[in-house]
């Protein structure tokens, strides 16, 4: 094929499928790959070949999809993309607009509820966003159910400073008043260090369905990240540190930042029932063979499939893992009473490659 003329469509949901297949979601294949599509906006169409025609925050290259695999400890396996829609005209303003344009499109044909987004949109959607973004969709796909989806806000959409009195009235509003003190007593501790990144939302009506705050940590060490994971009951800190020197080493992580997520379900008040830590490996070593070296250990500490792994790094890219760092963006562990697991979040690479760091090796 002339890679040439490839589109962003074709190459994204030429990935999409192919990992679809890797994961055993065959079955519903087609549908996803034209959703994704869809959701792609005004640049589904556009050739490679072409500049981006945004520069997503998304992915390092500016692709506005990234994709993840999500490992349960139970052996279940979920896909998921993390996308912006790119508007014909397109800035945080436009790209808002379009995003939510598209999901309102789905709303009926994939039972969306938009209920809760209604109840806090006016605090985290402006005609004038301030920030690398203001809404962000996430595509869940997973074994023999349809498809499901999730929005992203951006607590600092109205400046940085405006970002707690945001996070805490959206809390309050959902009937989680309580929980704003239990996120900042143990993730907002070290002034400008520690500050609220992402407010998500399923759009579900499910007993599981959650509403999620994310806190980024910039030069955290590992202590800090056990002392943010207390915050959920029941959590094995001694597993939070492993993650932490297995995946980015001894710290501190002074590169990108380490990042918390807290997950409230229906019955939730002050305290989480989740606790996530996100890494974003491509930092912290020297190409992706080095990431991959150290999620495929991770995986097998916690008994996971790393043969899922390596299919789904094939089904992105024929490049050599060494040629390159960030295929392997980001690693989580989910500490979830009920879906404990890994994820990991490869990049589609659609524009380019990230050069390897060079290897300190004695020659
Ligand atoms: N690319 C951005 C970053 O690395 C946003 C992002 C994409 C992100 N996927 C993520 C942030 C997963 C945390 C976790 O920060």
């Amino acid at each position: 094929m002339d890679f040439a003329a490839l589109s962003l469509r074709d190459h994204t949901t030429g990935q999409l499928t192919d990992l679809s297949r890797v994961l055993g979601l065959g079955e519903s294949v087609e549908s996803p790959a034209q959703l994704l599509g869809d959701l792609l906006g005004a640049a589904a169409d556009r050739s490679l070949s072409e500049p981006p025609m945004w520069p997503s925050d998304i992915a390092d290259d500016a692709t506005p999809v990234e994709f993840s695999v999500a490992f349960d400890e139970d052996g279940s396996l979920t896909l998921r993309v993390l996308g912006e829609t790119v508007a014909e005209q397109p800035g945080p303003a436009a790209n808002l607009r379009a995003t939510r344009r598209v999901l309102e499109s789905l709303a009926d044909r994939y039972q969306l509820s938009f209920e809760r987004f209604h109840a806090v949109e006016d605090l985290f959607l402006t005609d004038d966003p301030y920030g690398d973004f203001a809404l962000w969709y996430s595509l869940i796909l997973g074994p023999g159910s349809e498809p499901q989806f999730k929005v992203y806000f951006n607590p600092e959409v109205r400046g940085r400073e405006h970002a707690p009195v945001l996070v805490a009235e959206a809390l309050t509003r959902l009937g989680l008043g309580e929980a704003y003190r239990t996120a900042t007593e143990h993730a907002i501790l070290r002034g400008d260090l520690d500050r609220f990144s992402f407010f998500a939302l399923d759009l579900h009506e499910q007993p599981r369905s959650r509403v999620k705050v994310y806190i980024s940590h910039d030069a955290a060490e590992a202590s800090d990240m056990v002392r943010a994971a207390a915050a959920a009951p029941g959590v094995d800190l001694e597993r939070v540190r492993d993650f932490c020197s297995l995946v980015g080493g001894s710290g501190p992580f002074t590169e990108r930042p380490l990042v918390s997520s807290y997950a409230f379900v229906e019955g939730d008040t002050d305290r989480p029932s989740n606790y996530s830590l996100y890494l974003p490996i491509r930092d912290y070593v020297e190409d992706d063979e080095e990431a991959r070296e150290r999620v495929a250990a991770l995986l097998e500490r916690h008994h996971l499939d790393t043969q899922v792994l390596d299919r789904a790094l094939d089904a992105l890219t024929s490049r050599p893992l060494r040629d390159g760092v960030g295929l392997i963006a980001h690693v989580s562990l989910r500490m979830d009473p009920v879906r404990p697991g890994v994820t990991v979040y490869l990049s589609a690479e659609a524009y380019s490659t990230t050069p390897p760091r060079v290897r300190q090796e004695i020659a």
